[in-house]
């Protein structure tokens, strides 16, 4: 099948900005309390209901799949990104780290007792987020339990360039409540939703959303 587009870009610059992602983005350790919160609790609801396999999608160098392995849970990494997943084999080689698209899974149905996706939702052209979502839903298993975390706002943002390097990569921010809604379309009910507010950029902020899948 041939690759669309926005992934090629995705991939392409994920594997350019890989090594200074790395270097510059904080590590969940140093990440701020709220968020490492979310984790906690996600990790403790899968573990909860059976701790089943938990994907990490989108999982870049592999640092939050490992966070999440520290929490309990059997955590494995998918990335469209070679350089990504290679940076996440080598600094985790305990853990299974596969390069791939979380908009076409290689799992069966209903197999998963968690996914994570953590910052990297916000690459997929908001058209083609109805049949993202119904992928994750659609790898869930009953009681399994979605965590999506990530920017919030209103805007197609194309950056000349991402952590030092040129990109070609979209990032396409929505409001929290729309993301709410598409994740309800894909059925889902949201059961947690929080939205961290930006004191240095008003029309932005992090949501982290907590779903389970309808039957
Ligand atoms: C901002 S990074 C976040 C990485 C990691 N979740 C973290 O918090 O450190 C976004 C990652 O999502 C990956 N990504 C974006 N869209 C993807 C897709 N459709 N399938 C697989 N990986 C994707 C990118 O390659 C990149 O590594």
């Amino acid at each position: 099948m041939t690759e669309p587009a926005h992934l090629a870009a995705v991939r392409e610059s994920s594997d350019t900005v890989a090594a200074d992602y790395l270097h510059r983005v904080v590590p969940p350790e140093g990440m701020d309390p709220v968020s490492r919160a979310m984790l906690a609790a996600f990790a403790e609801l899968v573990r909860a209901a059976g701790g089943g396999p938990v994907a990490d999608l989108g999982c870049g160098p592999g640092r939050v799949t490992a966070y999440l392995a520290g929490l309990g849970l059997s955590a494995f990494g998918v990335d469209v990104s070679g350089e990504m997943v290679a940076l996440a084999r080598r600094a985790y080689p305990r853990l299974r780290f596969h390069r791939g698209t979380m908009s076409a899974l290689d799992l069966p149905d209903g197999t998963l007792g968690g996914i994570l996706a953590w910052y990297s939702v916000h690459h997929t052209p908001p058209e083609l987020l109805p049949a993202l979502f119904a992928e994750f839903h659609r790898v869930l298993a009953p009681g399994g339990l979605l965590l999506l975390g990530g920017h919030a706002g209103d805007a197609r943002l194309h950056p000349a360039t991402a952590y030092g390097h040129p990109v070609s990569f979209g990032s396409y921010l929505l409001p929290a409540d729309r993301l709410a809604d598409l994740l309800d379309g894909a059925g889902f009910t949201v059961t947690t939703r929080l939205e961290q507010l930006r004191p240095d950029r008003p029309d932005r902020s992090y949501v982290s959303l907590l779903a389970e899948p309808r039957a």
